[in-house]
C-alpha cells in the first residue's frame, strides 16, 4: 500500500500530457489537448487531455479518469505499479508500506490516536452538556454548526484529566499521546495531565483529510501558562513548516478561482468559509516557509496575502512574499483596515467585503514601494540607495523571468539606477529557472450520456453572436465539457479564432453546417450575461455530474487502497456541484443514493 498523501503528491504533481503524450500523439487544443482515441478506432480525434483538471476522456469509448487509470486502463498496470511509474517521472519518491503484520505504517498508532481525540473533542463540543459555552461562543463568532462541523471543530473541557481518561478507557497508548503532545508529564510526577483546556479545538490535517496536529483557542481571557491559541508541537506526524491549515478544503476551490487567500490564523479560515470564501488556508503560528510555498504551487501561482497591518504583520507580509517570489508564485498584499482581520471583516462585512478588499490586492513590489515612500525613502540619494537595497531583496527572490523584468525596470525608474546595475547587483546567476509548474488534480471528466445538449447549443449561439464572451467562456469550460463532438469542433475553432467568419475547410461537414445555422439566428438576447451564466454553469454541472457516473465506476471496480481517495473525490465534486447555481435535485439522484449506501463505512464527518 502506498500512503494516501504520497499518492495524492504525486497526483498533484504529475505531468499528465507529458505521460499520457508517451502513448498518444496529442495536439493542443485552447487549454486541452486532443488526440486520437488510443482504446478504440476512430478518424477524428475525440480523445482529450486536460491538464488543468488533471484527467482525460475519450469520447468514443466513454474512458475517463485520472492518470493512474489511464495507465491502469492503456497499460494494464496496478493502481501500485502505476502511481510508482507516474511518481519516477514527476520526482516523487514513492515508498510502499507493507500492510503484513510488524511491517505496519509505524505512524499507524499516531494517526488512530489523533483520530480518537479529534472524535472526543467533537463530541464535547456538540452533544455534551458542559460544550454550552463553547458553542454558544463560536455562535457569537458567526461560526454556526454547519461550517464548524465541515471544520471538524471540537471542544477541550476546562479539565485536567477528561480527555487522558477517555483515552484510556479506549486503550490509547500513553507514550504516543505524549509525543503527540495531548497529555502532559507534570513536573512532580504523577499523572499526565490534558494539554488541552477550556479551548475550542481546530483539527489540523493533511491535504488528504488525516489528522496530524491540533490548535485549541482559549475560551476567555488569555493569561501566564495560558496563550490564546495552543498547538500540538512538533511530532513524527506533524511539522509545522510542511503543514498549511485549510488546505484539503481549500484546494479545490484554489484551483476553480486560480487564486488562494493566505491568512494569520485558524479563526480567519473558518469565518471566511462561513460566509462561503473557501479558497483561504492559514500557517500555523509561523511565518511561510518554502515547503508552504511549494504546496501552494501545487494549486495555483496567484497568492493574496491578507496579514494584519501592523508592522510585525507588514514584515510577515513581505518576508512571505519573498519565500513566494523564490518558488515562482505571484504574491499580491491585501490591506485591511487598521486592526481589522479577514475575520472581523467577514463578519462585519460579509464576502463582499472581503472581496472588495481583495479585488484591491497590490503587487508586493509596489506595495514595498509604496511603505518605503511613505516612509520618505525617495526624497535624497542616499535614502535612494538603501531603498534599493531594501528592494533588491525582492528583485533577487522573484524567480519569474518576467516578472523579475517587471520589478528591475520599475525600481531603476524610481532610484535612478540603471538596469544593468540592478542586474548586476541582484547577481543573475544565482537565478535558477523557475520549476516547472505541476498540472492541477481534480480527475472530473464525461461519460457520454448526452445530457444538456439545450445548454451546448444556447451557449455556442451566443458565443457565434457576440464574440466576446468567447474568451470568458473558455477560461471556465472546455471543448471536452461538450458532449456533441460538432459543437466541441465549433468550439474549439472559436477558441482558436475567435474573429472566425466560417469554419475551415477542412473541418467536418456537419459542424460547416451547424455553424451557419448558429449565425443564421442571431436573435438578440435581452439579457445576454445571464444566458452566458446559466448555460455555463449547467455545463459544469454536466461535467461534473459526468465526473460522478464515471467516478461510481472506478469505483465499483477498485480496491481497497483506491477506495478512499475515489470516494474523497467523489465528495468533493458532489459538493461543488451543489454550489452551481443550477438545481440538480432530478439528475442527481440515482447518484446519490448510489453514493450513500457505498459511504456506509466511511467516518469522515
Ligand atoms: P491573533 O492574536 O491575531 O489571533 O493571532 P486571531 O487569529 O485574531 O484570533 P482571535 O480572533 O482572537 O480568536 C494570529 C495567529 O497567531 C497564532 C495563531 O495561529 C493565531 O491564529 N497565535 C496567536 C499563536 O500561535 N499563539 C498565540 O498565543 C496567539
Ligand atoms: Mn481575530
Amino acid at each position: 500500500m502506498i500512503p494516501d498523501d504520497v499518492v495524492e503528491e504525486v497526483r498533484a504533481r504529475a505531468d499528465i500530457v507529458g505521460v499520457i503524450g508517451e502513448f498518444v500523439q496529442l495536439k493542443k487544443a485552447g487549454r486541452e489537448f486532443r488526440g486520437l482515441s488510443p482504446f478504440k478506432k476512430e478518424k477524428t480525434p475525440s480523445f482529450y487531455v486536460i491538464p488543468a483538471k488533471a484527467f482525460f476522456h475519450d469520447f468514443s469509448s466513454g474512458e475517463s479518469g485520472d492518470v493512474f487509470s489511464f495507465l491502469m486502463k492503456h497499460q494494464g498496470m496496478s493502481f501500485v505499479d502505476a502511481v510508482k511509474y507516474v511518481g519516477a517521472r514527476s520526482g516523487v519518491d514513492v515508498r510502499e508500506v507493507r500492510r503484513g503484520r510488524g511491517r505496519e505504517d509505524p505512524w499507524r498508532p499516531y494517526y488512530e490516536a489523533s483520530a480518537h481525540a479529534n472524535a472526543f473533542f467533537r463530541e464535547r463540543l456538540w452533544e455534551w452538556e458542559g460544550g454550552g459555552a463553547a458553542r454558544a461562543y463560536l455562535e457569537g463568532r458567526g461560526i454556526g454548526r454547519e461550517a464548524g462541523e465541515r471544520f471538524g471543530l471540537g471542544f477541550a473541557p476546562d479539565d485536567w484529566g477528561a480527555f487522558r481518561e477517555a483515552a484510556s478507557v479506549h486503550g490509547l497508548d500513553q507514550e504516543i499521546l505524549l509525543e503527540l503532545g495531548l497529555l502532559k508529564k507534570s513536573e512532580k510526577g504523577g499523572e499526565p495531565y490534558d494539554a488541552f483546556r477550556n479551548r475550542i479545538v481546530f483539527p489540523i490535517e493533511s491535504v488528504s483529510g488525516r489528522v496530524l496536529a491540533f490548535g485549541g483557542r482559549l475560551l476567555g481571557k488569555e493569561g501566564k501558562g495560558s496563550p490564546k491559541y495552543l498547538n500540538s508541537p512538533e511530532s513524527p506526524i506533524f511539522h509545522k513548516g510542511e503543514v498549511l491549515y485549510g488546505l484539503g478544503w481549500a484546494r479545490n476551490h484554489i484551483r476553480r478561482d486560480a487564486s488562494v487567500m493566505v491568512v494569520e490564523g485558524f479563526m480567519d479560515v473558518v469565518s471566511l468559509a462561513a460566509v462561503d470564501v473557501r479558497n483561504v488556508v492559514a500557517p500555523l503560528g509561523t511565518s511561510l516557509t518554502e515547503a508552504h510555498a511549494r504546496l501552494l504551487k501545487r494549486y495555483t501561482t496567484q497568492v493574496h496575502l491578507l496579514f494584519d497591518s501592523d508592522p510585525a504583520g507588514q514584515r510577515a507580509t513581505f518576508k512571505a512574499a519573498d519565500t513566494l517570489l523564490e518558488q515562482g508564485l505571484h504574491p499580491a498584499v491585501v490591506t485591511l483596515p487598521d486592526g481589522e482581520d479577514p475575520d472581523s471583516v467577514a463578519r462585519s462585512g460579509g464576502a463582499d467585503a472581503i472581496r472588495g478588499f481583495v479585488s484591491q490586492a497590490v503587487d508586493v513590489m509596489d506595495r514595498k514601494v509604496a511603505m518605503l515612500e511613505e516612509l520618505g525613502y525617495f526624497e535624497s540619494n542616499l535614502k535612494k540607495i538603501r531603498a534599493r537595497d531594501k528592494l533588491l531583496v525582492t528583485l533577487r527572490a522573484a524567480r519569474d523571468p518576467s516578472l523579475r523584468d517587471i520589478y528591475v525596470a520599475r525600481v531603476a525608474e524610481l532610484t535612478g539606477v540603471r538596469r544593468e546595475t540592478l542586474l548586476e547587483q541582484i547577481g543573475t546567476s544565482s537565478i535558477r529557472p523557475p520549476r516547472r509548474s505541476s498540472a492541477a488534480a481534480t480527475p472530473t471528466g464525461p461519460l457520454p450520456r448526452f445530457r444538456g445538449l439545450g445548454e451546448e447549443t444556447g451557449l455556442l449561439r451566443l458565443l457565434v453572436n457576440n464574440r466576446e464572451w468567447i474568451e470568458k467562456a473558455a477560461e471556465r469550460i472546455g471543448p471536452s465539457d461538450l458532449e456533441d463532438g460538432v459543437n466541441r469542433v465549433i468550439f474549439e475553432a472559436l477558441i482558436a479564432s475567435p474573429d472566425l467568419v466560417s469554419l475551415p475547410e477542412a473541418t467536418m461537414p456537419e459542424a460547416v453546417q451547424r455553424f451557419e445555422e448558429l449565425r443564421a439566428h442571431p436573435e438578440s438576447l435581452a439579457d445576454p450575461a445571464r444566458v452566458f451564466d446559466d448555460t455555463v454553469a449547467k455545463i459544469e454541472g454536466n461535467r461534473i455530474s459526468r465526473r460522478l457516473d464515471a467516478l461510481e465506476v472506478e469505483i465499483r471496480r477498485s480496491g481497497t487502497g483506491e477506495l478512499r481517495r475515489l470516494i474523497r473525490d467523489k465528495e468533493e465534486l458532489m459538493k461543488e456541484r451543489q454550489a452551481l447555481p443550477v438545481d440538480w435535485r432530478r439528475s442527481g439522484r440515482v447518484l446519490s443514493n448510489l453514493g450513500r449506501k457505498r459511504q456506509g463505512g466511511e467516518d469522515r464527518k
